[in-house]
């Protein structure tokens, strides 16, 4: 038997992004190939076409294959016979170029992986999400911190009951990068992040609190109801937030707080998830990512190793490990599981059978575009002092 079986071949990546000096693009070929189930194959890597091509050698990318841009590889790889023909493309380029390569993409009919937050606006997430639903493509959107094997652990243990009901969640992410005005020095990241015509309306809250409220969403499960939403832009002259806090009111009565900073001193990738229910509370840290505390009153602090063979591990949590207890595992990872569940349904698709679409294990279009109404409810919100608005929308996954 071969890899991906019934398939038995590598799955083939086309890349967009991901060019010299990038950051993400490396890391979802990194998460896409650790399994031995993929390969990059195609590659339009940069928004300048020479420097696309140029950069196509540190993917070992043949330079047939090495693309000038997306419309160029999509043109030239949808010739091509089946047995060559890139399966699926990677969108890691900045939000604004979100939309029009996913959705082209979709409509040449590779599947995608597109990088988080989906698109530049609601309209276009909506407009992907109809995409998505018209044509018969797996799509995912590479919310990663789904993929670490403690959070699906935890998800399972919330759908299984062990929390009891849940009550609040906080959620933070909290970096310091852009304590300085760093996008005035041109650094390549700052600028189009902090720049509101390539990032979207929100900066802090559209780069990471995005991530952070898809966490929550993907664990508990729970539908939003209502959000209040404070933004701060604490570094003079900058376009974007670069602070913020949100209030979420879910419909069963839960108190959700998201707290993004891109302003802390010191502080680098930190997301923390606090849940508590009736029964229990967990807590999990990325920075720490193979320990997860789950507490109960009256009893001793539990942590929950990443470990694929103890008993208290869930099928979720343990198929999602790679190595034994106590080898860290993390970032690449937690990409390389986005994929592999993924992968698995374009596997489905490739040997012509059905797949899930809407409730999938991996965060799906519809997360996208939750993801977009969130950010514009955050940002409508704050010009509205913290006013109370809507938080439901009918891409929720239930
Ligand atoms: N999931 C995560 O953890 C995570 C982390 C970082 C960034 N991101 C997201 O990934 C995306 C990229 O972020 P980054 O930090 O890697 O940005 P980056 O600026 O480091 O890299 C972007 C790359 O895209 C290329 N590019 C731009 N326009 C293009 C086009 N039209 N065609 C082909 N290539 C093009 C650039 O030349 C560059 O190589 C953003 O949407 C960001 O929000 C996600």
């Amino acid at each position: 038997m071969g890899v991906n079986a019934p398939l038995n071949r590598k799955l083939r990546m086309g890349l967009v992004g991901g060019g010299p000096g990038s950051f993400i693009g490396r890391v979802h070929s990194i998460g896409a190939c650790l399994d031995n189930r993929a390969e990059v194959v195609a590659g339009a890597l940069s928004s300048n076409p020479e420097r696309a091509k140029q950069g196509a050698a540190d993917y070992n990318i043949d330079p047939d294959r090495a693309y000038g841009s997306y419309e160029e590889m999509f043109e030239a790889e949808s010739k091509l016979p089946d047995d060559t023909r890139i399966d699926f493309v990677s969108v890691t380029t900045p939000n604004h170029t979100h939309f029009d390569i996913a959705k082209e993409a979709v409509e040449a009919g590779f599947n995608v992986i597109c990088d988080k937050p989906m698109t530049f606006d609601l309209a276009q997430a909506e407009a992907l999400q109809a995409a998505v639903e018209a044509s018969d493509v797996v799509f995912a959107v590479s919310h990663n911190y789904t993929g670490y094997p403690l959070i699906r652990q935890a998800r399972a243990m919330i759908q299984n009951g062990d929390l009891g009901e849940i009550q609040a969640i906080r959620v933070q992410y909290i970096q310091g990068w852009l304590r300085d005005k760093i996008e005035a020095e041109d650094q390549k990241q700052a600028a189009w992040r902090t720049d509101p015509t390539k990032s979207g309306a929100a900066g802090a809250f559209g780069d990471i609190a995005t991530h952070a409220y898809n966490l929550g969403r993907y664990m508990t499960g729970l539908l939003p109801d209502q959000i209040s939403c404070h933004l701060k832009t604490f570094v003079p002259g900058r376009a974007l937030d670069d602070y913020g806090t949100a209030v979420i009111r879910y419909e069963n009565g839960c108190l959700g707080t998201v707290t993004a900073s891109q302003i802390s001193h010191g502080r680098e990738n930190d997301v923390l998830i606090e849940i508590d229910g009736t029964k229990g509370s967990l807590q999990w840290r990325q920075e720490n990512p193979n320990e997860m505390y789950v507490r109960a009153n009256g009893q001793p602090h539990k942590i929950y190793t990443r470990d694929p063979n103890a008993p208290y591990m869930t099928p979720a949590g343990a198929a999602a490990c790679r190595l034994p207890a106590g080898h860290p595992e993390g970032f690449f990872e937690a990409f390389a599981n986005i994929y592999g569940s993924a992968f698995d349904a374009m596997i489905e698709r490739a040997e012509g059978k059905s797949f899930e679409k809407r409730d999938t294990i991996y965060p799906n279009v519809y997360d996208g575009v939750e993801g977009m109404f969130f950010i514009q409810q955050c940002v409508a919100s704050s010009q509205q002092d913290a006013a109370w608005l809507s938080l439901k929308h009918a891409a929720a996954r239930r």
